[in-house]
């Protein structure tokens, strides 16, 4: 029977479903250089070998996460009772909606922001603040308005902000964010700072945890330890609030298999080390390629495992993102979103994928230019 034929299913939904439109992923040959997925050789060889000792148990049987978080609580010098696994921040920011911003009832969201915080809340049918961090042609961070809006929203409210600012790639200075964490508290707020791209900015707001109980910290493995198809990361919070989370039962989606790699990840923590600074040195080389060619454009320093440029004009990020495309490789533009008019964002690869995509930018931006 095809799709057509067959008899429609009518069952009751969530109101806020219709509020939604989820798209599949859909696999292309071009080289995904929009997601921001960790494509570096030496990054590959540690999963490799860390795949070549994934044992049978660890998909045979129901996961144990003792060992893992303990290994999270090490490396990150927080105690082990204040983390949550989720079966990637998507996860943990669907359970984040559930657990705390639909009962408080509102959504601070700074933008620009990851898409999940605002489809999750229209899906829980939860009121949505957004309020620019980005000032400027060309951007640059400012918490002043997020400020006012902490004392404006109708209290209690979760807060959501990236940092480093993605997909911007601006760094906030953690003692800002301390301060944010201050108001936040003062106006009865809970403030989650998502730092799915701190590896590469040696960012982290985990430590800030010990004196601002209403703070929680979400950091993706998909990016850092190159395991988005793993489906894992890690929300560090106060123990109360992580006990919170646990009623909903992130542990049974989270696999053995995801464990077992992140925990050779922990254990190869100066191998990824290594492979992050020379993500680095490979953004220095391909944003100075990309700008002898294009000295008008701004680079967003310092930038994660990928580089935003800003061209100065609003059409051309999507001509290049077209142009790229037709050549066999996907970039994101970011003309769309909340201060970044006339940016896009390319992912970093290995050496000579870069030089090859800052040729192909020169090409398509000449062009069209
Ligand atoms: C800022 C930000 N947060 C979260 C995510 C999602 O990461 P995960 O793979 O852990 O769901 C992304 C992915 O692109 C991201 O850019």
């Amino acid at each position: 029977m095809t799709a057509a034929a067959q008899p429609a299913v009518a069952f009751a939904t969530a109101p806020g479903a219709a509020a939604v439109a989820p798209r599949p992923r859909l696999r292309t040959d071009a080289l995904n250089l929009k997601s921001c997925e960790l494509r570096h050789p030496g990054s590959d060889r540690l999963v490799e070998r860390a795949l070549a000792r994934v044992r049978v148990e660890d998909t045979r049987s129901y996961p144990y996460q003792a060992e893992t978080l303990v290994a999270l609580a090490r490396v990150h010098d927080t105690p082990v009772e204040g983390i949550t696994l989720t079966a990637g921040s998507d996860a943990a920011i669907g359970l984040l909606v559930d657990a705390f911003a639909r009962p408080a009832g509102g959504l601070v969201v700074a933008r620009p922001a990851f898409e999940a915080w605002e489809y999750y809340a229209r899906l829980r049918e939860v009121p949505v603040t957004g309020v620019p961090v980005l000032v400027g042609t060309p951007p640059r961070t400012d918490l002043g308005a997020l400020a006012g809006a902490l004392a404006d929203a109708p209290s209690p409210a979760v807060v959501a902000l990236a940092n480093p600012v993605s997909p911007a790639g601006l760094v906030l200075d953690t003692a800002e964010v301390a301060e944010l964490a201050v108001l936040a508290a003062h106006h009865g707020h809970l403030l989650v700072v998502d730092e799915c791209y701190g590896a590469f900015t040696g960012t982290t707001h985990v430590p800030l945890l010990r004196h601002h109980p209403n703070l929680v910290v979400v950091r993706s493995c998909s990016k850092a330890y190159a395991l988005a198809g793993a489906r894992l990361a890690a929300v560090f919070s106060h123990p109360g609030l992580a006990a919170e989370l646990f009623k909903y039962r992130p542990d049974s989606t989270v696999s053995g298999t995801a464990l077992a790699l992140l925990g050779q990840g922990l254990d190869a923590l100066d191998e990824y080390r290594a492979v992050w600074a020379d993500l680095a040195r490979i953004r220095e080389e391909f944003v100075a390629a990309v700008l002898a060619d294009r000295p008008d454009w701004t680079f967003l320093a310092p930038g994660g495992n990928f580089a935003t440029f800003v061209t100065g004009d609003p059409e051309l990020p999507d001509r290049v993102a077209a142009g790229l495309a037709e050549r066999g490789v996907r970039i994101r533009s970011l003309t769309s979103l909340t201060g970044l008019s006339g940016a896009f964002r390319v992912s970093l690869a290995d050496d000579a994928t870069m030089r090859r995509v800052a040729g192909l930018i020169r090409e398509v931006s000449d062009h069209h230019a």
